[in-house]
């Protein structure tokens, strides 16, 4: 008899049997194997879609609720600039620090009120919320409340699209020099610094500007934005001046020497202190132990006095570091008085 066409697909032999068995399990597991790494470009591909879309109708939003305020570019007028080098902030040169700032040298609206969080939180409350409080400002306009949970117009959705059509602009608007830069300074800007590099065009009108807006508000804005120089700290208080107004008299004194049967009133007499203390701990010099006395207090008890201290280890935090370097200084001093 002829074997029909297909008679290949017979296996007659177990062991093939088993080995198309598991030829098939794998690779199915293959399909699902790829079919899973596929799935997060086509599921990031749609999140792409639709943040365009968001941002697409944001823009519809935008033109109809905030444009006559803020600008149809986003530029300002009635209200502050949004599309503005200022307000999405930078990051400053690590070479050009003029501010001081701590570690991070991320400068522009968000540190200056001091926002924590990210500008895409900072648009969304503003916008939600509103700022109602805020009825006598510069811009003789109030930000309305546009959120529906906060009684406002817009529902949670159209809120997010108007954030991301507002965050979008982020790249135009750091392009941008100072001179481009639309945004005027609010009365109520702390200036921790401005993201502008001296060599930019419009640098000099633009940090003008931010000195004027705070002078206006009463504050000093000279150290922070002149852009070069720092401007000098307040000058330290004297020991002397210290030594009464951070109330150390209340528990001690310089004009005599503590004694077994001669204790200061709560806490030791510093007349000697001179003398005592490069002896009274182990190791430490006089300067380290007067320091770290006023730093904290309870780092070492004085005999006979009870532990934990009464010695408020706040008061260290209410001088600055020179002033308590002065005030060391000066405690061993054997000739120091108090008027
Ligand atoms: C009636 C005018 C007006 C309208 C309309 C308006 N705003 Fe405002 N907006 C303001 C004012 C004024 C401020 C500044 C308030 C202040 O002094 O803090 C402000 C502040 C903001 C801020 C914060 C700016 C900053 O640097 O702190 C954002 C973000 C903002 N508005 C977004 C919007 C959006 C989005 C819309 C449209 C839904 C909108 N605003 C509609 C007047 C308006
Ligand atoms: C509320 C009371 C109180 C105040 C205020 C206070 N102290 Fe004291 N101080 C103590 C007591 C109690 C001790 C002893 C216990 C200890 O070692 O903490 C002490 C210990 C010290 C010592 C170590 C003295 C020694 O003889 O070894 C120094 C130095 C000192 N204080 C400096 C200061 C200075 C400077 C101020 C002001 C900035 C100050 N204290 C304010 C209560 C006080």
């Amino acid at each position: 008899m002829k074997k029909p066409w297909y008679h290949y697909l017979f296996t007659r032999s177990p062991i093939a049997k088993i080995m198309w068995g598991i030829a098939s399990v794998m690779i199915t597991i293959l399909a699902l194997v790829v079919q899973h790494f596929m799935e997060y470009p086509r599921m990031d591909a749609q999140t792409l879609s639709w943040e365009g879309r968001s941002v697409e109708q944001g823009a519809a939003l935008y033109y109809n609720n905030c444009a006559s305020c803020h600008g149809y570019q986003g530029q300002g007028g009635a209200a502050p600039a949004l599309n503005s080098r200022y307000f999405f902030g930078t990051e400053v040169d690590a070479d050009f620090n003029p501010w001081d700032l701590p570690e991070e040298r991320w400068v522009g609206r968000l540190t200056d009120v001091g926002w924590a969080g990210s500008m895409h939180d900072y648009v969304e409350l503003t916008l939600a919320g509103g700022r109602p409080s805020k009825a006598h400002n510069q811009w003789n306009q109030v930000m309305p409340t546009w959120g529906s949970q906060f009684g406002g117009p817009l529902g949670a959705d159209k809120v997010i699209h108007l954030t991301n059509f507002v965050v979008n602009w982020r790249e135009e608007a750091l392009a941008q020099t100072p001179e481009e830069d639309p945004w005027q300074f609010f009365q109520d800007t702390l200036s921790t610094g401005l993201p502008y590099m001296p060599d930019e065009p419009g640098y000099d009108a633009k940090i003008a500007a931010a000195i004027q807006a705070a002078e206006l508000a009463g504050r000093e804005a000279g150290y922070m934005i002149d852009g070069v120089e720092a401007a000098p700290p307040p000058p330290a208080r004297a020991p002397q001046e210290l030594y009464v107004t951070m109330t150390c008299t209340a528990c001690h004194g310089v004009d005599q020497d503590q004694t077994e049967d001669n204790r200061g009133p709560v806490g030791p007499y510093h007349g000697n202190l001179w003398e005592t203390a490069g002896s009274t701990v182990e190791g430490m010099s006089a300067e380290e132990y007067v320091y770290t006395s006023i730093i904290d207090p309870n780092a070492h008890i004085v005999d006979g006095y009870p532990s934990p201290s009464s010695m408020p280890a706040t008061l260290a935090e209410q001088m600055t570091e020179e002033e308590i370097q002065g005030l060391v200084a000066w405690l061993l001093d054997p000739n120091k008085e108090v008027d």
